[in-house]
């Protein structure tokens, strides 16, 4: 049991790194949890002004997730779902910020594209169509993330289906701010979303 407990407490460790607050802080682009939404991900990095720093947030929060499952299947046979869902659990529940983190977009994909590239592609894909088609960044990370289970089954993953599944729940769960303001027509759009309320 004890490596299964090993692999578990590693991905979430991984997980529950807050790349976007780490490097908003130490390059002095405020406290994002001030800014926009109040979210830790690299939606509200973008509000702070810094293209470049959103960008890294996105591809350090979607890296930690692949090296989590990367490192889980290394060490454990079947360990890969397993501490790619504890990463992204401890993206969205990291202890350190007492549990409120993140929306869990960016580090699903990773943990997705690790585990089975092609439901990766077809997340990127989604993500990218609805982002850009609607401008709402919480509406291209939900669809992605719904598109993933789906994904898996058409595929063929059925193995991989009940995480993709809780993943998706986990992360509309946690879109529910979101939720609520798009049904208000509140929800603001990329590019000019400064005024976001938490
Ligand atoms: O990944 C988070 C994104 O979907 C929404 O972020 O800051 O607009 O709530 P935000």
């Amino acid at each position: 049991w004890l490596l299964p407990a090993f692999v578990l407490a590693l991905g979430y460790l991984l997980g529950s790194i807050p790349f976007g607050l780490i490097l908003t802080r130490f390059t002095g682009a405020g406290d994002l949890r001030q800014i926009g939404s109040g979210n830790i991900g690299a939606t509200n990095v973008l509000r702070t002004g810094r293209k470049g720093l959103a960008a890294a947030t996105l591809l350090l929060d979607l890296l930690k997730g692949v090296a989590a499952v990367l490192i889980g299947a290394w060490l454990l046979d079947g360990g890969g779902p397993m501490a790619g869902a504890m990463a992204f659990i401890g993206h969205c529940y990291p202890v350190w910020l007492r549990f409120a983190g993140g929306k869990g977009v960016a580090t699903m994909m990773g943990v997705v594209t690790a585990l089975w590239w092609p439901a990766g592609i077809v997340f990127a894909v989604v993500w990218l169509g609805m982002l850009f088609g609607t401008k709402w960044s919480s509406v291209g990370g939900m669809s992605a993330a719904i598109s993933a289970p789906v994904a898996m089954w058409a595929f063929g993953r059925l193995d991989l289906v009940p995480v993709s599944l809780a993943m998706a729940l986990i992360l509309l769960w946690r879109h529910r701010a979101n939720i609520a303001r798009l049904t208000k027509g509140q929800e603001p759009k990329i590019g000019k979303s400064k005024d976001a309320s938490p």
